[in-house]
């Protein structure tokens, strides 16, 4: 290509422009345009109001679709929650050492009775710590002696009452959970688990000829004067750890149990 050429092309190509450039100002400035850009305009807006019209339609349908599935949500919600209170789980438990069960809306009391179990010195006789209602129904149907029931009795001053007052109980039951737990050594419940209530852990002497069982005593134990008698009959005790082949640390020797009992 010559530079004659070169010269031509880019010369044509500037009057292209200067033309077009023209024509445009001369399009913008005729009224014509204007009006058909302005009822364009027009068209375009009347359509964004008809679109609009039907979102606020819809929207109003949401809504209200909206607010109708959050009252069936509460709605479901309390039926959910009122659901373990149908249901039979329920557990059941001692509160040894106090008449009243936890106060808690969800723990009722069955009966609130009288700790008791055979004689500590009575060897061969029935080991466990019983809840004796307050209005027994009993019977003379028999006249054998071979076994006895007595009174459960604190037999030192250690739960801060007397030696010989008589250990008050209560039955109690869980009307939502259905696992009961005691645990020796703790006073508080692992997580997840609801504390009914925590004391120390209680039994036998150790050298009486018959066997017990430990038992929880509340942390704040009340007595009962029923019985009154010193019977020495079925004892509780406080109990000491002893290091060996019970892993010290965490349990130490001469530190005594504490205990709680938890549902879930
Ligand atoms: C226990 O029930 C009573 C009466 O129904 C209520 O006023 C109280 O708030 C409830 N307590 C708890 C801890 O739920
Ligand atoms: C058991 O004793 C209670 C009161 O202590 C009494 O109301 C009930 O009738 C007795 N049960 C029977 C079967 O006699």
């Amino acid at each position: 290509m010559t530079t004659t050429m070169v010269v031509l092309c880019i010369s044509f190509i500037f009057i292209q422009v200067l033309i077009g450039h023209a024509e445009k100002r001369i399009l913008l400035n005729d009224p014509d345009v204007i009006l058909s850009q302005m009822h364009d305009l027009e068209r375009k807006y009347q359509d964004i109001l008809v679109k609009y019209s039907d979102l606020s339609i819809k929207y109003s349908d949401v809504s209200t679709k909206y607010s109708d599935l959050a009252t069936k949500t509460a709605d479901l919600t309390t039926k959910y929650n009122s659901i373990p209170l149908k249901t039979s789980a329920s557990g059941v438990f001692v509160r040894w050492g106090r008449k009243d069960c936890p106060s808690d809306n969800n723990t009722e009391l069955v009966y609130s009775g009288f700790g008791g179990g055979s004689h500590q010195s009575h060897t061969g006789a029935a080991a466990e710590f019983v809840c004796l209602p307050p209005d027994p129904n009993l019977t003379t149907k028999f006249t054998s002696s071979f076994s006895y029931m007595y009174g459960a009795e604190y037999d030192s001053t250690d739960f801060g009452l007397h030696d010989g007052d008589d250990l008050p109980c209560v039955v109690c039951r869980r009307k939502t959970q259905s696992s009961v737990l005691m645990i020796p050594g703790k006073n508080s419940c692992y997580s997840g688990w609801t504390e009914q209530y925590h004391g120390y852990l209680a039994t036998g002497y150790y050298a009486s000829k018959a066997a017990s069982q430990y038992i929880c005593v509340d942390e704040h134990p009340e007595a009962l004067r029923a019985g009154e008698r010193n019977d020495d009959g079925k004892w509780v005790h406080s109990v000491k750890a002893v290091c060996g082949s019970l892993p010290c640390p965490p349990y130490h020797n001469n530190m005594y149990l504490t205990c709680v009992v938890c549902t879930k």
